[in-house]
């Protein structure tokens, strides 16, 4: 299949409304990473996404709509949800609620709730308009690869596979949204994003973080969310990542380095702005993760950089942490996955 990239202009726009109506697949840009929508309401539509990314079938997807209204068709939108709405959307925030009969099992994998989210991006909220359907929409990547936060990262993934992507440049966010859990006894954040725990709680004051986004599942632990289960955000290099005193942390990066050196490996140091020199005066080139004062610069560049490794063919990543506070929050979660949950604590002994 040709797979033709376009800019998102109104006449673009319109055939992609078409071809999802049509039972088809469009890659198009949201706030936080590109999606690869299909028509929430077509079962057929949506198993060929699932077979386009090669994504587990347990695995559900994310019903993206316009407004609170159409929302209001797909899940039973209680009182939390309501308010959570009022501050927070459009934008980049998915929320679960209790499902309605109109969501076809192969969307939520049969469970009885259905993630819901309202993106912000110009584009998404056109094509959700021009299409007049919820919109079905994982990330726009091959499942299991660093999420795609411009088109050409869909067209390097899905390209051959889809007939249309609309490209409207790259990312705000870079992250993936919040997914909060409102059918928990308490609301749950199950993958932290741009919409960070600190935010919701001004409005929610009891919402929790599960445990999972900065540990890995237990043997008998039961996935909240399915999508926990599986290695994600991965790029192709071994990566570990440091934590610990910040001169602890860069003389086991940069020990750990020369290792690799000596072994032929092709290895790279992802170091914060404010310690990028101290490494270089050890004689370790480090790459930049921009400032720890400004973590919004990492979470958009951060896949691409992901993505930047493999095409350099770096074999061993090792990376400094920032705090959990925040959208470190996020930035740890997506850090963590792509490391397997390889962490080396610097401050204990080897
Ligand atoms: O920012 C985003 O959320 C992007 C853009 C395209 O909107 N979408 C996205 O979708 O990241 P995806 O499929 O890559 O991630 C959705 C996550 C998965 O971890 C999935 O397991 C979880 O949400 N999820 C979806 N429905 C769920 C449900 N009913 N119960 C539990 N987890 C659910
Ligand atoms: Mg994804």
């Amino acid at each position: 299949m040709n797979t033709r990239l376009l800019s998102p202009t109104p006449d673009h726009i319109a055939q992609a409304a078409a071809l999802l109506r049509a039972g088809q697949l469009v890659a198009f840009p949201t706030e936080t990473v590109y999606g690869l929508g299909a028509n929430a309401l077509d079962p057929a539509a949506v198993a060929a996404i699932f077979a386009a990314k090669g994504r587990p079938a347990d695995n559900p997807l994310i019903v993206h709509v316009a407004d609170p209204q159409a929302a209001q068709a797909l899940c039973f939108i209680n009182d939390d949800a309501r308010a959570l709405m009022a501050a927070f959307c459009p934008g980049p925030l998915t929320l679960l609620l209790p499902k309605r009969d109109a969501i076809p099992a192969v969307v939520n994998a049969g469970l009885p709730s259905v993630a819901v989210r309202i993106p912000s991006h110009p584009v998404a909220l056109a094509l959700l308009q021009a299409a007049g359907l919820p919109i079905a929409a994982p990330s726009a990547n091959a499942s299991g690869s660093p999420s795609p936060t411009a088109a050409e990262h869909v067209r390097q993934d899905l390209g051959g596979k889809i007939p249309l992507i609309l490209d409207g440049g790259p990312c705000a966010v870079g992250l993936e949204s919040t997914v909060l859990d409102l059918t928990a006894t308490s609301p749950t954040v199950l993958r932290p994003g741009g919409i960070t725990p600190e935010m919701l709680r001004t409005v929610l004051p009891d919402v929790r973080v599960a445990r999972s986004v900065l540990r890995p599942l237990r043997e008998d632990e039961k996935a909240l969310s399915p999508g926990m289960m599986y290695r994600h955000y991965a790029p192709k290099a071994r990566m570990i990542l440091v934590r610990g005193q910040p001169s602890n942390v860069r003389a086991r990066c940069a020990s750990l380095y020369r290792q690799a050196c000596e072994k032929g490996e092709t290895a790279r140091v992802f170091a914060f702005e404010e310690h990028v020199s101290a490494y270089e005066a050890e004689g370790v080139p480090a790459v930049t993760l921009g400032s720890l004062a400004h973590l919004d610069c990492l979470a958009h560049d951060l896949f691409a950089l992901l993505r930047q490794m493999d095409q350099e063919g770096v074999e061993l990543l090792l990376c400094e942490l920032p705090p959990p506070t925040g959208l470190g929050l996020a930035l740890r979660n997506r850090l963590s996955r792509a490391a397997s949950f390889h962490i080396q604590d610097a401050d204990q002994p080897l």
